[in-house]
C-alpha cells in the first residue's frame, strides 16, 4: 500500500495554521488595524476622524477609490448611484416566495445573487471601469434588497427609492416609511445610522471579506461574491454576534439581571455559552469602534428620550468582566457590536434585522477588497491540508462489509 505519511513528505512544506491566526492572505492598501494598540485606520484616516466627520457616502469612495472624493467626484459618484437607484420588478416575486419567518440574511444574500440574472454585465469584468461600474450597480440596488428584506419581516409592501435624499436617507424611507403615514427624515437617526455604518465599512481580512476575495478569486462575479460573504457574515462568531448581543441581555434581564451569574457560566469550561460580543481575533486591547458606538448609543438613547434596560445590563456586564481576571488573562474585551444592537433596538429595527444592518455598512469594504484582488491579479485561492484520514485500503463488495 501507499505510505501516506511519504507522499506528504513530498508535497513541500505546508503550513498548517488553523483559524488562519498567522497566515496573510493577500496585500492590502485598504485598512490597517493594530490589534495591541487598538487602532483602525480606512486608507490612512483615523476611524475616529472618520466617524465624527464624515458620512458614509464618502466613506463608501474612500474605501473604493484610496481617496477622499472631491465635491465633483462625490457628485458624480452619487449621481450614478441614483441612476442605478432601482430592483427588477421580477425580483419581488423572489422574496414573495420566502415565508415571512426566513431569516433576513438568508433573504439578502439570495436577492444579493439573484441581482446577477438581471445585470449580466456585472459578471465577466475585466477593466476598472467595468468593476467601478458593477460597484456602483451593487451599492445602489443594495439598499432597495437591505430595506425590503427588513419590509419582508415586517409582511410590509416594498418601498421604492428616493432620489431627493442621500444613501443613508433613502434605505432608512424605503425601510421604515410606513404606508397612509407621513414620513418625516429624523436627523438624530440617520446620523447615528452613518456612524454605524461607517464603524462597519471595512476591517481588514475578517471571515466574510476573506470569503468574498475568495470566492471572487476564481473570477466569480461581484455580486455572487458578495452572496457569499453575506453568508459568512451571518454566523454568529462574526456578524451575528449583534443579534445574539441582544438575545443575550434580554435573556438575562429575564432571568433577573444577576450579571456576575452569568459571567460566571462564560467563563465555565463545561457550558458553551460566550459573552456574546466578547472577545476579537485582533484586537487584544480594546476594540476602537466598540468605544465611539457606546458613545453613540449613549447620544441616541438621550436624545430619543429613550431609557433601555439592556443598556444597564450591557454597562454591568462590561464592568464585572473587564475586572475579571479571565476575561483580563484572555484580553477579552467588549466589541463594535456589543453596542450596535442597542442604537438598533432604539431605532424600533427588530432583532433578526441587526446583521442585514452590519451587512449594508460592511457592503463597501466587500467590493473595494473584491476589486483590489482583481486589480492586483491575486491566483485563485485554494488553501493546502494536513492529511489524517484513512490509508490505502481496498474495496469491499456492500454485501461483505
Ligand atoms: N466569552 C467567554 N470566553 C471567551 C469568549 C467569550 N466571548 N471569547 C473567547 N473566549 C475564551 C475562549 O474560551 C478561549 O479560552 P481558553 O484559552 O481557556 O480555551 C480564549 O478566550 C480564546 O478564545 P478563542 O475562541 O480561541 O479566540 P478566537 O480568536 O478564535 O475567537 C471570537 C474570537 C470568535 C470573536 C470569540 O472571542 C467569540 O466567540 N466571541 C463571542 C462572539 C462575538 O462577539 N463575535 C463577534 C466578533 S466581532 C465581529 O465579527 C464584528
Amino acid at each position: 500500500g501507499i505510505d501516506i505519511s511519504k507522499l506528504r513528505d513530498q508535497t513541500g512544506l505546508i503550513t498548517l495554521d488553523l483559524g488562519y491566526k498567522n497566515t496573510g492572505a493577500t496585500v492590502s492598501e485598504i485598512t490597517y488595524l493594530d490589534g495591541d494598540q487598538g487602532e483602525l485606520y480606512y486608507r490612512g484616516y483615523p476611524i475616529e476622524q472618520i466617524a465624527e466627520k464624515s458620512n458614509f457616502t464618502e466613506v463608501m469612495y474612500l474605501l473604493l477609490h484610496g481617496e477622499l472624493p472631491t465635491e465633483d467626484q462625490l457628485n458624480t459618484f452619487n449621481g450614478n448611484i441614483k441612476k442605478y437607484n432601482f430592483v427588477a420588478e421580477e425580483m419581488k416575486k423572489i422574496i414573495d416566495a420566502f415565508p415571512r419567518s426566513a431569516h433576513p440574511m438568508g433573504v439578502l444574500s439570495t436577492l444579493t445573487s439573484a441581482l446577477t440574472a438581471f445585470n449580466p454585465k456585472s459578471v465577466n469584468v475585466q477593466s476598472k471601469e467595468e468593476m467601478d461600474l458593477a460597484a456602483e450597480l451593487l451599492i445602489a440596488k443594495f439598499a432597495h434588497l437591505a430595506a425590503w428584506t427588513y419590509r419582508k419581516t415586517l409582511g410590509l409592501p416594498l418601498n421604492h427609492g428616493d432620489n431627493s435624499l442621500d444613501y443613508v436617507e433613502n434605505f432608512y424611507k424605503m425601510a421604515f416609511r410606513l404606508p397612509n403615514e407621513e414620513f418625516v427624515i429624523n436627523p438624530v437617526v440617520t446620523a447615528a445610522l452613518n456612524k454605524l455604518l461607517i464603524l462597519h465599512a471595512d476591517h481588514e481580512q475578517n471571515c466574510s471579506t476573506s470569503t468574498v476575495r475568495m470566492v471572487g478569486s476564481a473570477h466569480t462575479g461581484l455580486f455572487a461574491s458578495v452572496s457569499a460573504g453575506i453568508s459568512a457574515l451571518w454566523g454568529p462568531l462574526h456578524g451575528g454576534a449583534n443579534q445574539a448581543v441582544i438575545e443575550m441581555l434580554e435573556l438575562i434581564e429575564k432571568d433577573g439581571g444577576d450579571v456576575n451569574k452569568w459571567v460566571a457560566k462564560a467563563k465555565d469550561k463545561n457550558d458553551s455559552f460566550r459573552l456574546m460580543g466578547f472577545g476579537h481575533r485582533v484586537y487584544k486591547n480594546f476594540d476602537p469602534r466598540a468605544k465611539i458606538i457606546k458613545k453613540a448609543a449613549d447620544d441616541l438613547l438621550a436624545a430619543l428620550g429613550i431609557e433601555d434596560k439592556a443598556l444597564d445590563i450591557a454597562m454591568q456586564l462590561e464592568k464585572v468582566a473587564l475586572e475579571d481576571e479571565y476575561f483580563i488573562e484572555r484580553k477579552l474585551y467588549p466589541n463594535v457590536d456589543f453596542y450596535s444592537g442597542i442604537i438598533y433596538r432604539a431605532l424600533g429595527i427588530p432583532t433578526e434585522m441587526f446583521t442585514v444592518m452590519f451587512a449594508l455598512g460592511r457592503l463597501p469594504g466587500w467590493i473595494a477588497q473584491w476589486k483590489e484582488m482583481r486589480m492586483t491579479g491575486d491566483p485563485i485561492g485554494r488553501p493546502r491540508q494536513v492529511y489524517q484520514g484513512a490509508q490505502k485500503r481496498d474495496y469491499i463488495d456492500i454485501a461483505n462489509r
